[in-house]
Order: structure tokens, then C-alpha cells, then sequence
């Protein structure tokens, strides 16, 4: 018999509304899509990624886990189809399950919260800040929401970290067709999170783009609940407009979003943007697609609201 193995999989996601001022406990509104990240892992002495030695430093979200959870090493593969640093919450679904392979392998409780909490700590402690949104919603799947109105939502916990709060709850999805375009640019989650601390101390027009950010997600959260979604359209292409204005766009990412408005209830960018993806919500997809294509960017039909984590022995 050889060494007991665990593995996990865990999907990426699209934000629908409200990334940046999520961080900051805003209302923000999350969806599992059918791209995922799957970790197996079993008893090592060494740390080992993919059958090679590695550095414990330069994996942070992997370093954090081992860490809280007594672990001096490990051998770990990971197979992914969600494209790294492209907004779709590819760091989340690595912490994601890698907690639950981890938490398999030791007996440990691995249910979609506990996964949940060390996805966030390992993305807070990697980014140096971070919400829970993108580990909640690959650890829970489905409709993720972020300090949503009682009445739209469903309550699952409670995350708080220097003096925020984060109340995360299921909420429901109609049918929706979303398309991803991807700009093909990588770009790191941190600097764009710390860009908008920055701004957002430092000037009070900026501070009130991130309230709006927050009114904003709760009243496309109305729509969707509504099954309406041209307003909830107009709403994620509003919040494409304050993202601007917040300065975490870039010209490809407006470049695909304005190629996908002809086609869609809305369009906007997903995740921490300076490159990576957007996001479209439409009932022509071929004609998205085709127009993502045409402008330079890599588009993909996905599948929203997918099941969450889940781990098992091998
Ligand atoms: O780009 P991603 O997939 O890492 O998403 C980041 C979402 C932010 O709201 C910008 C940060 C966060 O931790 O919520």
C-alpha cells in the first residue's frame, strides 16, 4: 500500500459586481464558474511541487496552510483550467483546495467554510489584504454575496479581520450566459488592491466611488433576484465605469468591454483587473465571442453557479 492521498477540487469564479470595494466590506456579489484547480497531496518530509523540490517562499498561499496546520513539508500536484493572475480567482481556488486536500489528509473538519476561512487567510496573508469573496465562493459555489440585504440571501458566516466585517451568504441565480474574455494580460491581485488603499485614503472623490461601488452591487443584487437581468446589466457596465475611474482598468480590458456592450444586458471587468478578464452578460454569446476575438481577447462561454469544493481520499 502506498502513502494515503487526499485531493480537492475547487472552481474559479467571476465577480458580477462590486471587486475592490468588497475589501473594504462593501456589498459584492460572486459566481463559481466551471473552471477549476485541483490539488492532490500526500505525507512528504520535503516540500514538493508537481514532483519537484520548491520553494516554501515563493508559494505563499501553499506556505500559509502548511503553516497553520503544523506542516514541515508535503508533495503536492496541482492541475489547473483557470488561467493564473486572469481575474477569475485562480489563487483563491489554489488556497481553496488545497485546504481541503490538507484537511482530508490530516482528519480535519474540511467543510466549504473551513475551507473557506483558510483560503481567505492564505490569500489575506499572500496579498497582504484581501475579502473573503473569491475563497467563500469556490469553497461554497454557487451565488457567493457579500453583506447582502437579509431578505435577498440566504446567511452562511462571518468573517472579520482588522475591524471588518464580511457577513458571506448564498444567494440565488437565474439562468445567466456569461462570457469571459480574457485580455491575456497577467496581473497581480496585491499591487491593484494596495493601489486603491492608497487612492482611497488619499482622496475623498475616490472613497465615494467605492460607496457607490457598494449601492451599486446591492441594487444589480435586486435585479438578479428579480430575474431581471437588463437592469442587472446596466449595473455591472456601471460598475465597469467606476473601476475606471478607480484606475484598476486598462485600454484592453475597455477594449473588450466596449466590443461585448453591442451583444449584452452589460459588460464589465472581473476580479482585480489591470489586465486579466471581463465579463459579459448576454443572450448572443456567438456574437460576444466573436467580437472578444476581434478586439485580441481569448473568449470563453462559461458555466455559472457550478458546485463547490470537494475533497476525498484517493
Ligand atoms: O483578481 P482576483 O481573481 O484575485 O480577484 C480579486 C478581487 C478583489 O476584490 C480585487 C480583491 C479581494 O480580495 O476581494
Amino acid at each position: 500500500m502506498g502513502k494515503p492521498r487526499s485531493v480537492c477540487t475547487a472552481p474559479g469564479k467571476i465577480i458580477l459586481l462590486g471587486e475592490h470595494s468588497v475589501v473594504f466590506g462593501k456589498p459584492a456579489v460572486a459566481l463559481a464558474i466551471d473552471r477549476y484547480m485541483t490539488c492532490t497531496v500526500s505525507e512528504s518530509d520535503d516540500f514538493l511541487l508537481n514532483g519537484h523540490r520548491a520553494s516554501l517562499k515563493k508559494n505563499p498561499h501553499l506556505s500559509r496552510i502548511m503553516d497553520v496546520h503544523g506542516l514541515k513539508g508535503l508533495a503536492v500536484n496541482t492541475d489547473s483550467t483557470v488561467p493564473p493572475s486572469s481575474g477569475l480567482g485562480s489563487s483563491a481556488a489554489l488556497s481553496v483546495s488545497f485546504s481541503g486536500a490538507v484537511r482530508t489528509l490530516l482528519g480535519l473538519d474540511a467543510s466549504p467554510e473551513s475551507m473557506a476561512r483558510d483560503g481567505f487567510d492564505a490569500e489575506y496573508y499572500s496579498q497582504g489584504r484581501a475579502s473573503p469573496i473569491d475563497s467563500s465562493v469556490s469553497a461554497q459555489g454557487g451565488g457567493v454575496g457579500i453583506n447582502c440585504p437579509a431578505e435577498l440571501c440566504e446567511p452562511l458566516w462571518r468573517v472579520e479581520r482588522d475591524g471588518r466585517v464580511w457577513d458571506v451568504s448564498s444567494v440565488k441565480t437565474p439562468e445567466m450566459t456569461l462570457v469571459v474574455g480574457n485580455t491575456g494580460i497577467k496581473a497581480a491581485t496585491g499591487p491593484l488592491v494596495e493601489k486603491v488603499r492608497k487612492y482611497k485614503e488619499r482622496n475623498r472623490f475616490a472613497s465615494d466611488i467605492v460607496d457607490e461601488m457598494g449601492s451599486l452591487a446591492e441594487a444589480g443584487l435586486r435585479h438578479m433576484s428579480r430575474g431581471d437581468l437588463v437592469s442587472l446589466g446596466a449595473c455591472m457596465t456601471q460598475n465597469h465605469k467606476l473601476l475606471s475611474i478607480l484606475g484598476v482598468s486598462c485600454p484592453e480590458l475597455n477594449k473588450l468591454v466596449k466590443a461585448a456592450l453591442p451583444h449584452s444586458f452589460g459588460a464589465k471587468l472581473t476580479g482585480s483587473g489591470g489586465g486579466g478578464s471581463m465579463v459579459a452578460l448576454t443572450d448572443s454569446p456567438g456574437a460576444v465571442c466573436d467580437a472578444i476575438r476581434k478586439r485580441g481577447g481569448e473568449p470563453h462561454v462559461v458555466t455559472a453557479g457550478v458546485a463547490g469544493a470537494s475533497a476525498r481520499f484517493l
